[in-house]
């Protein structure tokens, strides 16, 4: 078994840190309905240390001079407004992943808005209408951009969040970067590309190497993870000593009916779960990723030290069923009347369709970048209307992974039995896999769909549908 203390795939020791507690903003009482959360984000580049011992500072790009940029808690129904400050030394944007907002806020370059140049702003700002686990990050050159560590947690909380002893966001990404700790910059390069994106050689929670974590126990836990790499993907099990439970409350910010976790759980590059962790006095939970059998590591160690006060034993026989957001069903009727509209994924390594345009193709056509003159060739993939209900028949022809992202919506797997499946807005398609998909054109606008491993996303698997008023 590897541990993140060093490079993936070479052998090691622990790191220790305190969890710390929960965020001061969520003890207090809460604030009246539509307050307005003002900040400023600014992209510069920063250096940061993230590799193991031994290793140098890494050159990223950050926001506010930390990476992860810096988490964003608000109350659902509440208003943010952030005033972005570029200074990087390429065009970007903030895109908002997950939230239900207007689309000329969406954060995309060429469909949205223009590119904000180096020095240049842009303020945004929305209302955020469901409560759960989101993320931000730039839309302009996307690999690069994350790839150098433009990545943040944007947590909305409940209107009256559940009683817990600890709230907790991790932001799981990767870095590529060499033993002395510089990163490779060879972003988008077309091996990454054809085959299965930017994988780093370090795992990172919220920035760092630590794996892991000492609570004060026996304690209640939400724990909120979010996949933030450029292609990385997790298969993550849990072991925990035996009065220690993981339950599975959201996926992609949305509640679900919580489930106790007995297999992996799987997290694409985009998506989120919430879990909620009851941990007893001097128990521990051991977090191994799965995803690639070769390559199996420990991601964190969470263990609960002493037997400090704690509400858990009392919480443990409460319902934790969170209360549904505000999305509009979509009603058994217009599912069975909505038209069909097929997505068929072909290209990458190992496919005939390889075209000089761009290695993957969305029904035949590449979209590899989106400045503004790029719309004006490109037709979208759909149109809708205002509450049209569609069915997507996403086809992967392809012999690899790819998490596919749709902005402006949440959807829901249509399953073999005709039951619609969680909302998300990320969904990951394994290689030859079709899957059906029903959403609800809510908002008007001009609404991206593209693959969330950036590298896919640069070199063509990336399109928009319209929906009209
Ligand atoms: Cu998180 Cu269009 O992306
Ligand atoms: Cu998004
Ligand atoms: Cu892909």
């Amino acid at each position: 078994m590897t541990t993140r203390r060093n490079f993936i795939g070479q052998s090691v020791g622990l790191t220790v840190a305190s969890l710390g507690s929960l965020p001061s903003t969520t003890l207090l009482a809460a604030p009246p309905v539509s307050d307005v959360m003002t900040l400023t984000l600014t992209a510069s580049p920063s250096a940061i240390q993230v590799g193991p011992d031994g290793t140098q500072p890494t050159q990223l790009w950050c926001f506010n001079g930390q990476f992860p940029g810096p988490e964003i808690r608000l109350r659902q129904g509440d208003r943010l407004r952030v005033r972005f400050v570029n200074q990087l030394p390429q065009p970007s944007s903030i895109h908002w992943h997950g939230i239900r907002l207007p689309n000329h806020m969406d954060g995309v370059p060429g469909l949205t808005q223009d590119p904000v140049p180096p020095g240049g702003e842009f303020i945004y700002e929305f209302d955020c209408p469901d409560a759960g686990t989101f993320w931000y990050h730039p839309h302009f050159n996307s690999a690069e951009q994350l790839g150098r560590g433009l990545i943040g947690a944007l947590v909305v909380e409940e209107q009256t969040p559940p009683a817990l002893d600890h709230d907790l966001t991790w932001v799981l990404s990767d870095m590529r970067i060499d033993p002395q700790g510089r990163l490779n910059e060879s972003f988008s390069n077309r091996h990454d590309q054809a085959h299965a994106g930017r994988i780093g050689n370090v795992v990172l929670i919220n920035g760092s190497i630590t794996d892991r974590f000492m609570l004060p126990g026996p304690s209640r836990i939400r724990l909120r993870l979010i996949a933030a790499t450029n292609a990385r993907l997790f298969e993550l099990k849990f072991k925990g000593t035996k009065d220690s439970s993981v339950q599975l409350i959201a996926i992609d910010g949305h509640p679900i009916t919580p489930k106790p976790v007995t297999e992996a759980i799987g997290l694409a590059p985009g998506q989120r779960v919430d879990l909620l962790i009851d941990l007893d006095a001097s128990g521990s939970l051991l977090i191994e990723d799965h995803a690639y059998p070769r390559n199996v590591y420990k991601l964190a160690e969470i263990t609960g030290v002493g037997t400090q006060q704690s509400h858990s034993k009392a919480f443990k026989t409460t319902n934790l069923q969170l209360a549904d957001n505000p999305v509009p069903p979509v009603a058994r009727a217009a599912l069975r009347q909505a038209r069909s509209v097929p997505l068929v994924i072909t290209g990458g390594a190992m496919s005939r369709a390889t075209r000089a345009d761009g290695i993957w193709q969305i029904n035949g056509h590449a979209m590899t970048d989106h400045r503004r003159e790029d719309l004006h060739h490109m037709k979208p993939n759909f149109k809708l209307k205002v509450g049209e209900v569609v069915q997507l028949q996403l086809d992967n022809q392809t012999a690899w992974f790819h998490p596919m992202h749709l902005h402006g919506v949440v959807f829901q797997q249509v399953m073999a039995d005709q039951s619609l499946g969680p909302y998300r807005d990320t969904i990951l398609l394994s290689p030859g896999q079709k899957m059906t998909l029903a959403m609800r054109a809510d908002s008007p606008g001009l609404w991206m769909i593209h693959c969330h491993v950036l590298e896919h996303q640069h070199s063509g698997l990336m399109g928009y549908f319209s929906v009209e008023s």
